[in-house]
């Protein structure tokens, strides 16, 4: 994968993760915050639905104080005769819209009911409002139970109106009852005095809120402002008589108010059982709302109902749902944005790694005139400053190294032509070196043994011989003649060198020991070419001992069996570092002159090649040296193939 869409990736990785959290906590933040705001909203929204709620009753209050206070009331009661009132008293239910209207003595005994002039007599001392102005002498107003029996005293119309029979509800509490008789009603009771302040009587009267929308619909008109959401109203209010919806402007699906119905038990327990209010997501006849709910007592401390608003909950959910969405839609666009920058930044990184590589690829391809040029200061053009030395360094030494193989290859033409010069010189002189050696071996012979010439002859028989000996060595380094190879065994004629060389003066003082494995397979080889091998590297090593000294031979099969090690080990003088590496070169010798020619190993590098194999040294100064000829082990079908 490219560096490029690495960083990318990982960027994205990154990104993508960190927006992710981003998204995830913003959201829920967002939405735990819409959540309390919109209940806290709830919450101020049933102060608000309350203050309407005890408004009304403040109104009937203030009705009923006022008419109490009425000198026409008060005339009539102390006359006696308080049938002339009740015109006034219709006429004043009917301006206020109330419901009831009565009139009772001081003890509670109904003297004018607005609602039927011809019913009196019935005792309302039972009324918890007539009962509490009895007692107190002030006027007081209060939300209350009005049961059937009084409702009947009535009118058909009220006990028609607050009557209702239970509508199943899916998660209301279970109820024995199946119906509902008696009414709620805002009430208000002020006393009747004369002008000595006696109590005449105690005037009562108040407004059945069941199937009555005034108080829930002012309310969705001024709290909520008649909002709606989809169609739908979004907040709504309700008045329950203890469990049962008898005024609400929450609707059916078929759009009616739907009355008849009771709150979730979760509500009930909290606010009617245990009196506490209740704020929190409910689900109200077909929709979740957030809602608030707080019970309606009466002045005995009682609960009798309860007030009711909530909002629509669809809203705040989309709301939350929006958010999500906008949130997503900067994540998304955050990842684009971001995507953009990574490639950039990802460009401009791998564009210099991607200039090394091809440079170094050049390199490679051996074009060491490649050179990258990246001017940041930092790593990377740390590393293409240094690219650049390398590759100036790598030219110079690829220079040197040309000059060094050319000078080489001229050295090697060199000993070529010296080679094929003395190998003229030496064809040239071997006829007439012959005639030499010939003759003054001859004449040494027929000289007397006390001639006085004997011994200049001898020295002239001794030099002949030496230089015969130097030109079969330069014939036979010159000459390259085919070898002779037959299947032979390589410990046998290394036996056969040692046995010729060890009768020799130069071995007299030399302690030879021979560790020859003697399970060596036969080998093809030329046998007196590899003799003349051993011989050249044994005298070689009596030489650097100059006499003295131990010489181990020993011949073993290398462990991949395919070449026979034949080990030379002597404790001579050594081989100076500097001359390990000519000691192959023709004519190189350190020996004097007249000892050494230099050819020796020369042509034994020339011989072991032809076979093959390998001949190596190793050396340490005044300890010794260690000459190895390796062999392949080759059988006689190998060799045919071949030639
Ligand atoms: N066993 C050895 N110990 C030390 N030096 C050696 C040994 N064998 C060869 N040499 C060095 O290698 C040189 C070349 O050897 P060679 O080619 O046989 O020529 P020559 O024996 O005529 O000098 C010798 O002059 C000597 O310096
Ligand atoms: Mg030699």
């Amino acid at each position: 994968m490219p560096i490029s869409v690495k960083l990318i990736l990982s960027f994205l990785l990154i990104i993508v993760i960190s927006n992710l959290i981003f998204t995830i906590v913003g959201v829920q933040i967002i939405s735990s915050r819409i959540v309390s705001e919109a209940q806290e909203k709830v919450g101020r929204d049933l102060n608000s639905a309350r203050e309407i709620y005890l408004s009304k009753l403040n109104h009937i209050n203030d009705i009923v104080r006022l008419t109490a206070d009425r000198f026409y009331i008060k005339d009539a009661l102390i006359s006696g005769n308080i049938g002339t009132f009740a015109d006034e008293l219709v006429r004043v239910k009917f301006n206020e819209k109330l419901d009831i209207l009565n009139i009772t003595d001081p003890m509670g005994t109904v003297l004018l009911r607005a609602n039927n002039i011809n019913l009196a007599g019935d005792s309302q001392a039972g009324n918890e409002l007539v009962a509490a102005v009895m007692s107190k002498y002030v006027p007081i107003a209060a939300s209350t139970i009005v049961p059937l029996a009084d409702l009947q005293l009535e009118s058909q119309l009220l006990v028609d109106q607050a009557h209702f029979t239970y509508i199943y509800t899916p998660m209301a509490s279970t109820r024995r009852e199946t119906e509902q008789t008696a009414g709620l009603f805002l009430e208000a009771a002020a006393p009747i005095f004369d002008y000595s302040n006696h109590l005449l009587g105690i005037l009562y009267g108040g407004i059945l809120l069941n199937r009555n929308y005034e108080i829930v619909d002012e309310i969705k008109k001024t709290v909520f402002q008649d909002l709606q959401y989809k169609g739908q109203d979004i907040g709504t209010s309700t008045i329950f008589q203890d469990d049962l919806r008898i005024s609400t402007n929450v609707k059916n699906v078929d759009g009616s108010r739907a009355i008849g119905t009771r709150v979730s038990e979760e509500v009930f327990n909290q606010v009617i059982v245990k009196g506490q209010p209740f704020v929190g997501r409910a689900y109200v006849v077909n929709n979740w709302y957030i809602t608030a709910y707080e019970p309606i007592k009466s002045i005995n401390g009682q609960i009798d109902g309860i007030l009711y608003v909530g909002i629509l909950e669809q809203k705040y959910v989309d709301i939350r749902q929006q958010t999500l969405f906008t949130f997503l839609a900067i994540t998304l666009a955050g990842v684009l944005v971001s995507m953009v920058i990574a490639y950039y930044i990802s460009k401009k990184i791998s564009a210099p790694i991607n200039k090394l590589v091809s440079a170094s690829a050049e390199v490679a391809r051996g074009n060491l005139e490649a050179r990258v040029e990246i001017n940041s200061n930092d790593e990377l053009g740390e590393l293409s400053d240094t690219f650049n030395s390398m590759a100036s360094a790598l030219k110079g030494r690829d220079e040197k190294l040309k000059e060094f193989t050319k000078s080489k290859i001229m050295e090697s033409e060199r000993l070529a032509l010296i080679g094929q010069l003395s190998a003229n010189v030496a064809h040239e002189l071997n006829n007439p070196l012959t005639g030499i050696v010939t003759y003054s071996h001859l004449l040494l012979e027929e000289l007397p043994t006390d001639d006085p010439n004997r011994e200049s002859l001898e020295k002239i028989v001794i030099q002949a011989d030496r230089s015969r000996d130097i030109i079969r060595g330069l014939l036979d380094f010159s000459r390259q003649r085919k070898p002779d190879k037959t299947l032979c065994d390589v410990n046998a004629v290394l036996n056969g060198c040692v046995s010729l060389l060890e009768k020799q003066a130069l071995f007299h003082n030399i302690q030879i020991s021979t560790n020859l494995n003697v399970n060596l397979p036969l080998t093809i080889i030329d046998p007196s070419q590899i003799e003349r091998v051993f011989i050249n590297i044994i005298v070689n090593a009596a030489d650097a001992m100059e006499g003295y000294g131990n010489l181990d031979l020993s011949t073993r099969l290398d462990p991949s069996d395919h070449f026979i090690e034949i080990e030379f080990s002597d404790t001579g003088h050594g081989i100076k570092k500097e001359n390990l590496e000519k000691i192959f070169d023709p004519f190189f010798t350190t020996k004097d002159t007249g000892h050494g020619v230099g050819l020796g190993l020369a042509i034994s590098f020339g011989i072991i090649k032809e076979h093959k194999g390998t001949i190596s040294v190793e050396s340490e100064l005044e300890k010794g040296t260690t000459f190895i000829v390796r062999l392949p082990v080759t059988s006689e079908e190998e060799s045919t193939k071949d030639d």
